[in-house]
């Protein structure tokens, strides 16, 4: 297994926020049941990880891989972070390019156990490149380990992989990945691109979903 750097580990006792603390959209008040992580941490993490992947991958042109749809918003905060080291350094800077892919494994709130790539038409262009995959949790760690497999067969250089979050669970496979924000426990989270089948989404802070939300958007 890779060594991974380390990263902010809430435990299980942790309760996390009332939500009367934070702002948060009207229509999910009753959805949630705590604020987990903010946003503004999120993104203060989101910058300290940004320096890590620059100083371990910064030597070469880095083809960032964003996973589809959960990793949208951690993929565009941690690109900024990254884009705007570029940008301040006198002594060197790297190209960046950009490649999508969607996988989707979940159905409510249980995996699937099978994992299909909906999009992934661009994999021929990470031959012989330096590949970040950005991704916004590992759970069981099951779709990365066929994610990889996948990238495996376009023959990359280098492959790591930054995930926001890490679920501390008895289902993983034992994957830990090279860059991570956040270890949760096993609970089900939301917001910040993680959904509930397709909602929360548009929620800036990471929270527990409520009793009521499940079943309001179970499918
Ligand atoms: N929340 C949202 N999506 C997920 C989770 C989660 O806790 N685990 C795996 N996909
Ligand atoms: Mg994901």
């Amino acid at each position: 297994m890779a060594t991974s750097s380390p990263c902010i580990v809430i435990g299980d006792e942790d309760q996390g926020y009332d939500l009367d603390l934070f702002c948060v959209p009207k229509h999910y008040a009753s959805d949630l049941e705590r604020v987990y992580i903010p946003h503004g941490l999120i993104l203060d993490r989101t910058e300290r990880l940004a320096r890590e992947i620059m100083k371990d991958m910064g030597g070469h042109h880095v083809v960032a891989l964003c996973v589809l749809k959960g990793g949208y918003k951690f993929f565009a905060d941690l690109l900024g972070y990254m884009e705007a080291l570029n940008g301040n350094s006198e002594s060197c800077s790297v190209p960046m390019t950009v490649e999508f892919i969607r996988l989707v494994s979940y159905c409510d709130d249980q995996s699937t156990g099978e994992i299909k790539v909906i999009r992934g038409d661009d994999l021929p262009a990470l031959t012989g490149k330096h590949v970040l995959i950005v991704e916004d949790i590992v759970d069981t760690g099951k779709a990365m380990k066929t994610l990889l497999e996948l990238l495996k067969l376009h023959n990359p250089q280098i492959v790591k992989v930054a995930s926001l979050l890490v679920k501390r669970t008895p289902r993983s496979v034992g994957y830990r990945p090279d860059f991570v924000g956040f270890e949760v426990p096993d609970k089900f989270v939301v917001g910040y691109g993680l959904d509930y089948n397709e909602y929360f989404r548009d929620l800036k802070h990471i929270c527990v979903i409520s009793e009521t939300g499940r079943e309001k958007y179970k499918s």
